[in-house]
């Protein structure tokens, strides 16, 4: 394997971007402490800026940029670009550049001050106030991208999640009825899962009849159950999907990594649609990027993963198919009415479905 330059300029983008954390809680401490003490020197009626202050807001100022340019390089890794990134990357532009203006008029007042023995009193309380507004501003951009790391709305994406398991549940107590209504035997009990890398933990719904022990990766076509007419070969995220993501990208794009914000390891981030297109677009496997990046030849810049063997024919096939199939996470009840008359009784048959 040989590492290309842009590897190497990726490497790099991507340490100093981890430095972000690290270099932003100084400029936003050191804004904090200048309005503090401007505060105080208000208090004690003292003539603007206090030194201490200036200091501050000149070295925050500086710092400012160093914390702005590795957020730029960092956002990739931590965002997937909504609003919250937008948000708090131009509040921390907007908060470093009001630091300069600061730095700027501070230094006028200085010398105004040394030189007149004075300034106006209200030119003085306007200056605070605004490095007040400053330190909240760039606090607030602090808070949004704390979020962006730590994973914004968990809280309504965990009551989503639980949702869609109720429904889920729902669809397969149906199917299980009509299964049922048919004298359909019921299928053996599901072998435990394959030790495959486990998704983000989602309230897991009670388990559908499973369609069958499927090795996993199973490269199509799945065998179908013989005892189950309704449910052909459909595909399972987590035993037949979930082992190709993770063995060809989440290097990059899984376990907490999510290189161009794209994140492989959570159903529910691939259906984000993203500005202009789509990770993955459920019932479109060719307007999914995921499967087009798989399928680009290796030289093409957007090939996904960007070195080594390419995925073969086969997984992309899974892969396609269970978009094609709705890209559900847990094996979704089949979409099809069951047949109105019920067979007698159910023939073993090998039937299979193939899987474009
Ligand atoms: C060695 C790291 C690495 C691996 C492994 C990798 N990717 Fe990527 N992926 C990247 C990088 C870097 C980008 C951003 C590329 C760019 O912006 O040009 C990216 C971007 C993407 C995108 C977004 C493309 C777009 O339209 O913007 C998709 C989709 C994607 N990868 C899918 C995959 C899939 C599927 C796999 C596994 C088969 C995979 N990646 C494996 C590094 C990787």
């Amino acid at each position: 394997m040989t590492i290309l330059a842009d590897q190497v300029t990726d490497a790099w983008a991507f340490f100093v971007g981890t430095l972000h954390p690290a270099v932003l809680h100084f400029p936003l401490a050191l804004t904090v402490l200048a309005a503090a003490a401007e505060v105080w020197s208000a208090v004690r009626g003292r003539a603007a800026p206090s030194p201490f202050a200036f200091t501050c807001i000149w070295i925050a100022a500086l710092s400012g940029v160093m914390a702005c340019v590795t957020g730029w390089m960092n956002a990739d890794s931590y965002s997937d670009g909504g609003m919250d990134l937008f948000l708090h990357r131009w509040i921390a532009i907007s908060g470093t550049a009001a630091l300069f203006a600061l730095w700027v008029t501070g230094g006028a007042l200085r010398s105004t001050v040394r030189s007149k023995g004075g300034a106006s009193s209200s030119v003085i309380a306007a200056w605070r106030l605004a490095l007040v507004a400053v330190a909240f501003g760039i606090g607030g951009a602090g808070h949004l991208g704390g979020e962006l790391v730590h994973g914004d709305g968990a809280v309504p994406e965990a009551f989503f999640r639980a949702l869609e398991a109720t429904e889920q549940a729902k669809r397969d107590r149906a199917a299980n009825e009509a299964r049922e209504a048919l004298g359909i035997v019921s299928p053996p009990p599901q072998p435990p899962p394959q030790s495959a890398p486990a998704p983000a933990p989602a309230p897991a719904p009670p388990p559908a009849p499973p369609p069958a022990p499927t090795p996993a990766p199973a490269p199509a076509p799945t065998p179908a159950p013989a005892q189950q007419p309704i449910a052909v070969a459909r595909i399972d995220f987590k035993t037949q999907v979930l082992p190709i993501l993770a063995s060809r990208c989440f290097e990059c794009h899984g376990n907490g990594k999510r290189k161009a914000g794209v994140q492989l390891d959570d159903v529910s981030a691939m259906l984000r649609q993203r500005k202009d297109r789509w990770i993955v677009k459920p019932g479109a496997p060719d307007e999914s990027a995921i499967v087009r990046s798989m399928e680009l030849p290796i030289d093409d810049e957007d090939a996904m993963p960007p070195e080594g063997e390419r995925v073969s024919k086969a997984d992309i096939a899974v892969v396609r198919a269970w978009i094609a199939q709705g890209a559900t996470e847990g094996v979704a009840a089949p979409a099809a009415a069951p047949p109105p008359a019920p067979p007698p009784a159910p023939e073993p048959a090998n039937s299979s479905e193939p899987v474009p």
